[in-house]
């Protein structure tokens, strides 16, 4: 991916080739500016490709939805008709989309605030009706573009749990860039390291904890363990010295 700048071409993405399986949570970790969020973008069919392809395998109608990195929810809709609303561009009937609407303002713990305004919500609360918003389309793969970076730590912790506990009950294929490593570890069955400038995925580490998987897994010694085996390959590839595939 190129981008055009004032000192000729700016080269965002390089050499990117990835496979996603069907179900896999991958996780994309890397330095700021160094292009996840368009390479999320790509993958989302907003943004076009300067050359390279992206192939589906199996699966169509293949629907995927992307959480950007600020939320974008409506301001003049309600919750409940923000999360509806990828339903009713796609001509869902009214009530129809309402009604699965509703289903899911209850799945990601937003009883109760179904007709307030996003501005009265909280950052943890905008992020559920984002999620939400994303996950009624049942898309066939989920992109989150830092989906919890916004928020406090605690907030953080128990919404990557929900978001998990989410993600087994609608088994799609999720791709979220991260800035945590311990959010990565416990979320993943994959962690894509990027390197910048310009940006490629030049490690891969395979994380085989079972599923399902609870918040005390982060107490367990292979936990720490494995944290610290993608601190140092994280400090690799930014030293120069990991493999640039
Ligand atoms: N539409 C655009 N036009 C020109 N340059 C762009 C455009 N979008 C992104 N860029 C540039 O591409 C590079 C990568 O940006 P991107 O937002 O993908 O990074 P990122 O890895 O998501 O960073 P962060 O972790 O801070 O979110 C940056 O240098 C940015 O300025
Ligand atoms: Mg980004």
């Amino acid at each position: 991916m190129r981008f055009p700048s004032d000192e000729g071409e700016l080269e965002v993405l390089e050499n990117i080739d990835l496979d996603l399986y069907p179900r896999e949570f991958a996780c994309l970790i890397g330095p700021s500016g160094s292009g996840k969020s368009t390479l999320l973008r790509i993958l989302a069919d907003v943004l076009e490709p300067t050359s390279g392809t992206i192939t589906i395998r199996n699966g169509a109608p293949f629907t995927r939805a992307i959480v950007f990195q600020s939320y974008n929810l409506l301001p003049w809709n309600t919750v409940i008709q923000n999360i509806a609303l990828p339903l009713l561009i796609r001509k869902v009937d009214k009530a129809e989309a309402l009604r699965q609407a509703g289903e899911w303002v209850e799945k990601v713990g937003l009883s109760g605030f179904e007709n307030e305004w996003p501005k009265n919500l909280s950052g943890g609360m905008a992020q559920r009706v984002a999620i939400a918003r994303a996950l009624i389309q049942k898309p066939k793969l989920l992109l989150l573009d830092e989906p919890f970076g916004a928020l406090d730590a605690l907030t953080r912790e128990q919404m990557s749990l929900e978001l998990m506990a989410t993600w087994e009950s609608v088994q799609t294929t999720v791709l979220m860039v991260t800035h945590s490593i311990s959010e990565a570890v416990l979320l993943s069955d994959r962690i894509l390291v990027f390197q910048d400038r310009p940006g490629k995925i030049v490690e891969q580490l395979r994380i085989p904890f079972e599923r399902p998987r609870t918040g005390q897994l982060r107490d367990t010694p292979e936990f720490t363990r494995t944290t610290r085996q993608l601190r140092e390959l994280i400090e690799q590839v930014k030293n120069g010295t990991g493999d640039t595939r």
